[in-house]
């Protein structure tokens, strides 16, 4: 299949590599100059079409049957979708699927910039961080039209061990907005169980072994507790990403008139690591401001 590949992050480098291993024709762009061609340079050797390297997303949408994004935010997806609609060729039977997490009313106002010019779109975020990007096991929750999910379907099989079609376009964006405000939740809570554990002596071995193994368990333990420990921060999912997340799922929330307390908490503590210069670290950086509170280091 011709598929157009733009953005080339953390998780699009990877997920567009797992394409391209998979015997897909790509064509690729990102943002900064120069990045996607030393991505092409650095892709595994294998009996794979070798994919081309554009200096535009219209250049590399340019005959591709589906166009898969992967950027930051809603205002960049608009900008992409308004770009393809202006310059991006005949749209008819074209697939616009954006796996970016940018928020349902942001997926739908792209889905009708796009779709005036006869392209269909979908939102299809993902959750997971990179390695399960580089592994192909990510989580992919895609909202749109049936027959677009299942014209897609083989390449999200290709990036997701898990892939569903949950509903009309924005709705794909819903659960993942959901799903991320919950794992903030869990990671400021993590962190601060570490620190109670930290001031009051208690072994933090035998904490982290006794919450896995039972009620105080979850992934983010699995995940995070580590490199907490060490204050360790390389960057598998920004922190200024999650603090974007939890802000959109909280104003769906209010929309809705519905409060999400526990994710209004952990929008304080990574409004505050903000503050502190952690937008590019890991999330996990939460911490510094909770030790900040705690007037502890753990
Ligand atoms: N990392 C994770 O664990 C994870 C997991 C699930 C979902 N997500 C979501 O996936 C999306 C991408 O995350 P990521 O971790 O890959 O982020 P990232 O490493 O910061 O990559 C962002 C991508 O967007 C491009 N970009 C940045 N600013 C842009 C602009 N103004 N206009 C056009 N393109 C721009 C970047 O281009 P250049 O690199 O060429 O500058 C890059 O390709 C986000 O919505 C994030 O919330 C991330």
């Amino acid at each position: 299949m011709r598929v157009a590949f733009l953005g080339l992050g953390i998780m699009g480098s990877r997920m567009a590599a797992n394409l391209v291993a998979a015997g897909h024709e790509l064509s690729v762009w990102t943002r900064t100059e120069g990045k996607a061609a030393a991505w092409a340079v650095d892709l595994p050797a294998g009996d794979h079409p070798v994919p081309t390297v554009h200096d535009t997303p219209a250049s590399a949408a340019d005959g591709a049957e589906i166009v898969l994004a992967m950027v930051v935010d809603g205002q960049q997806v608009l900008a992409l979708a308004e770009g393809l609609a202006a310059d991006g060729g005949e749209g008819a039977g074209r697939l616009l699927v954006d796996m970016s997490t940018i928020g349902p009313e942001s997926a739908r106002a792209a889905a009708t910039v796009i779709e005036a010019t006869g392209w269909s779109f979908m939102d299809a975020p993902v959750t997971g961080s990179s390695p399960k990007a580089a592994d192909g096991t990510l989580t992919i929750m895609a909202g749109g039209a049936e027959a677009d999910f299942d014209r897609v379907r083989p390449l999200l099989d290709v990036m997701g061990a898990l892939v569903l079609h949950v509903g009309g376009v924005g709705q794909g964006q819903m659960v993942k907005l959901i799903n991320n405000a919950v794992a903030a939740a869990n990671a400021t809570a993590l962190a601060q169980a570490l620190l109670v554990a930290k001031a009051t002596g208690a072994d933090l071995d035998a904490l982290v072994q006794v919450m896995g193994a039972g009620s105080g368990g979850s992934t983010m333990l699995n995940l995070k507790a580590g490199p907490m420990r060490e204050h360790d921060y390389s960057t598998l999912f920004k922190l200024e990403h999650m603090l974007k997340d939890v802000r959109l799922c909280l104003e769906e929330g209010e929309r809705a008139g519905v409060g999400f307390p526990a994710a209004a908490a952990a929008r304080e503590v990574l409004n505050a690591a903000m503050g502190r210069g952690l937008a590019d670290a890991d999330f996990a950086a939460l911490l510094e401001p909770l030790e900040g509170l705690a007037g502890i280091r753990l």
